[in-house]
């Protein structure tokens, strides 16, 4: 029997400003996850959260897109909302974008990642949840920690990854459907890079080992902004890769994290400022940000969890996140000047399209002489 993992995740509301959601919104969400495992819904399940965002991580055999399972988050993100607005507590159901549940929750909302695997003799994965970010921020972990030799030392060293991965990228502005492009490497190395640089338009959504054809990875893809037309909150993505044996290392995976890469999405979704690898369950704070990735490890075994292995708990990564603080501070230092802040692309989904109109009308046109 095949095993499916899905992660769902969903900002329903937060104390403070965006800051984490409440105590007896996790509390709440944990007893109902228990209840799901109690009736069969699925055989295991987790909540943990980062920054405001929920995530229930839940272990089942009903494959991807079940729509019991996503009703069963939906149901639950309804509750948690209920909790926040019963507290007062700030965005309560943000992420929540249609009134009624229609089979999945792709396109309203909640993030999601899922995958179905024949679980292996021992199957290892990690799951990454992040706050104030993009789905884009997985394209620079994802691409080196798979196909360059830097992080994946596998590739030169285990004889089974030889033959690379295929990367499907999304270009998540096509909103009518979803537009996928598939592509390899080593043979596509230079296309992918040339997607991949912009992160805001096309972005990873799985990995595919090319020699044995298994999905090594998934991540989420909703752009919260192409839902609602407007800014509404930053996506905040989830990902699931598997790791050891014919795939990276857990080690590699982690490894590109160590730079803390610079992305979209502190401060009103509008800043730039380098991804801190934390510990889960870690809340967020100045500038609103700064933007957090947590990567929890477990395996599976016949649809059970193990305990989870906090990869960012560690010391390792203390002078990452120190790095990862002092290049924020670098960037905040330049205020809105240039690349500090979004482009006029992602901007143009807030109120500064309204500044700009009413300036517009300000201009006067001298002409040359
Ligand atoms: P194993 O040989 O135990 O799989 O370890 C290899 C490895 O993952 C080292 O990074
Ligand atoms: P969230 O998407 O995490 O709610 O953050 C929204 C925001 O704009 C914070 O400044
Ligand atoms: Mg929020
Ligand atoms: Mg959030």
């Amino acid at each position: 029997m095949k095993t499916t993992l899905s992660i769902i995740k969903a900002d329903t509301g937060s104390v403070g400003g965006h800051n984490k959601p409440s105590e007896l919104m996790v509390k709440k969400a944990k007893e109902v996850v228990e209840n799901g495992i109690n009736k069969g819904l699925f055989t295991d399940g987790r909540v943990t959260y980062t920054g405001d965002d929920i995530a229930l991580l839940m272990v089942h055999s009903k494959g991807v897109d079940h729509p019991d399972i996503h009703k069963f988050a939906w149901d639950t993100f309804l509750e948690t909302t209920k909790i926040a607005k019963s507290q007062g507590l700030y965005g309560a159901g943000q992420d929540l974008l249609k009134d009624a549940f229609s089979g999945n929750v792709r396109g309203m909302g909640p993030g999601s990642a899922e995958i179905e695997i024949e679980e292996r003799a021992a199957e290892p994965f990690i799951v990454f949840a992040g706050d104030k970010c993009g789905p884009g921020v997985f394209n620079y972990p994802l691409f080196e920690g798979f196909a360059s030799p830097y992080h994946n030392a596998g590739l030169l060293l285990a004889p089974e990854m030889k033959a690379g991965f295929t990367f499907h990228i999304m270009d998540v502005n096509y909103t009518e459907a979803d537009r996928v492009i598939s592509l390899k490497v080593p043979e596509d190395y230079y296309d992918i890079c040339v997607l991949l640089r912009d992160p805001n338009h096309y972005v990873i959504e799985s990995v595919v080992e090319n020699a044995t054809g298994l999905v090594a990875a998934v991540a989420s893809t909703a752009r919260l902004h192409n839902i609602a037309g407007k800014y509404v909150g930053k996506d905040d993505p989830v990902a699931i890769v598997r790791s050891q044996k014919q795939f990276p290392s857990t080690g590699e995976i982690l490894s590109p994290w160590a730079l803390a890469h610079l992305t979209l999405g502190d401060n009103r979704g509008s800043h730039h400022v380098a991804v801190m690898p934390v510990k889960q369950n870690t809340i967020i704070s100045y500038f609103d940000g700064p933007t957090i990735m947590s990567a929890a490890g477990y395996c599976v075994h016949e649809g059970k969890l193990t305990e989870a292995v906090d990869y960012f708990d560690q010391p390792f990564w203390d002078v990452v996140r120190e790095k990862a603080s002092l290049k924020t501070l670098d960037m905040r230092a330049q205020g809105f000047y240039g690349p500090t802040m979004a482009g006029m692309d992602e901007l143009e989904y807030t109120g500064v399209v309204e500044n700009l109109k009413r300036l517009n009308e300000k201009f006067v046109v001298r002409k040359h002489v």
